[in-house]
């Protein structure tokens, strides 16, 4: 959902390369490392990874099976992890990389406790690293609910914020000057 609009927002003005599992230039499963290896050693050398990655799953604790527990944990928190590890060996010197968390890791909300976790490891994870890596800028967008995805759910949508204003702050992450920082969209719609 957040993809379809960072990807057109982002090739305004760079070239831009997208991978999934099953869809985009280059297909890549980032649970995994040789797969994600395997990516980087197509793309060679970029000035900059963007992961919006999702694959958490809801579910009340009462009712969440051990393979929800896992593919949140092994996609949304160890894939996005991956993607920042294993992307330093790609990036260029003065280029970044932007990872996804979400207000969940903030705001305690029912059926979310893995995706709340993961989120809260990615952004610490970030930070850490942020200590140790000068050469390349890592951030994190956090973003609110999506108005887009609130309507597939059948919520009101009043309180989210549309794809598009939620896009702008993965612009100011690769554009802008910010290190181990966590932009909450809002912030920047
Ligand atoms: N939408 C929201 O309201 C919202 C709010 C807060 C935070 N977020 C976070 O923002 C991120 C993006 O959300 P979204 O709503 O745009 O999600 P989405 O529509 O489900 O898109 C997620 C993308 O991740 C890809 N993907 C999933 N597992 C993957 C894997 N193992 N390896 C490679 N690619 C994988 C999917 O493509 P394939 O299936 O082809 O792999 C898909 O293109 C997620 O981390 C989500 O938790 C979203």
């Amino acid at each position: 959902m957040i993809g379809r609009a960072v990807t057109p927002a982002l090739s305004l003005e760079h070239d831009v390369l997208t991978a999934s599992r099953s869809s985009g230039d280059f297909q890549v499963d980032i649970s995994d490392p040789v797969s994600l290896r395997a990516l980087f050693a197509s793309t060679g050398p970029l000035d900059a990874i963007v992961s919006l990655a999702g694959g958490g799953v809801m579910a009340q604790l009462s009712s969440m099976s051990d393979d929800d527990f896992d593919r949140t944990l092994d996609t949304q928190m160890k894939g996005q992890l991956n993607v920042l590890r294993l992307g330093l060996e790609v990036v260029a010197p003065g280029g970044s990389i932007t990872l996804t968390s979400g207000a969940a890791a903030q705001n305690p909300m029912p059926s979310t406790s893995a995706i709340a976790a993961s989120c809260a490891a990615i952004e610490a994870f970030m930070r850490t690293a942020a200590t140790e890596v000068e050469q390349v800028r890592l951030n994190v967008v956090s973003p609110i609910f999506v108005k887009e995805s609130m309507a597939l759910f059948g919520l009101p949508t009043e309180s989210g914020l549309s794809a598009a204003d939620t896009a702008k702050s993965y612009l100011a992450a690769v554009n802008g000057t910010m290190h181990g920082q966590v932009l909450a969209t809002p912030d920047y719609a």
